[in-house]
């Protein structure tokens, strides 16, 4: 049983979730790479969770909310059918019962939700408005803003090189597609970083990439200073 697995968010943490040994669930057919993990099968949780095709899910009530990507095939549930890039937020007390027909994989994340924050959403990221971002080559995709925390895609022109920054209240990045860098190395697709409050760095892109953004949830205070996303919007 995996319990507190890299909860200690004053860490640097860079992994390439590909290089992870995929582990059973207590489902059948749903296997997992774990980032986070609080405790056993509850609590904050970070992961990419892949699905078989055919799997049914139990019903179950998000009680700390659940928020997820999908990276490949179809999740479903009563609202709908989720594609690629399809971005959901179930907040705190929502429950559902999912099934994937065909199969996918979802970047998930458990137990992360603030309880006043209550919006439901979907949003299709292949089909939603770029907006330019801080630097030439940068685009911003908005997705989600509560509290000090805020979720964004960013898509990387090649040679793209953005400013020095810090993240007053941590930065979590996963690499959707390309390759992400900084001056501590070279972030394939399937990337996850965590980079701690008052972390600085000075990202840059030789081949271009796509990055899942989150910034301003990792104050060891539970109180974040950053308004909103450093690449802009
Ligand atoms: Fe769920
Ligand atoms: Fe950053």
């Amino acid at each position: 049983m995996v319990t507190n697995l890299n909860m200690d968010f004053s860490e640097t943490l860079a992994i390439d979730t590909s290089s992870i040994e995929w582990t059973e669930s207590p489902l059948p057919g749903v296997h997992r790479r774990m980032l986070e993990r609080a405790s056993a099968e509850s609590g904050h949780a970070t992961s990419v969770v892949r699905y078989a095709p055919g799997s049914d899910f139990s019903p179950h009530t998000h009680g700390g909310g659940e928020e997820f990507l999908v990276l490949d095939g179809v999740f479903s549930d009563e609202s709908g059918d989720y594609g690629p890039g399809l971005y959901v937020r179930n907040p705190v007390g929502s429950k559902h019962q999912p099934r994937s027909e065909q199969g996918c994989t979802i970047f998930v994340k458990l137990w992360q939700m603030d309880t006043d924050d209550q919006a439901s959403v979907r949003v299709d990221t292949a089909a939603s408005e770029w907006f330019p971002g801080l630097v030439r080559g940068l685009s911003v995709m908005p997705l989600h803003q509560f509290g000090t925390e805020s979720v964004a895609l960013v898509n990387w022109e090649p040679g793209t090189v953005f400013q020095r920054h810090s993240h007053v209240a941590g930065e979590e990045i996963f690499v959707l597609d390309g390759g992400f860098e900084d001056e501590h190395g070279r972030y394939p697709t399937g990337t996850w970083l965590r980079s701690p409050p008052g972390s600085e760095h000075t990202p840059f892109t030789a081949e271009g990439c796509r990055i899942y953004v989150k910034t301003g949830h990792l104050s060891g205070t539970g109180v974040g200073t950053d308004t909103g996303m450093v690449y802009g919007t």
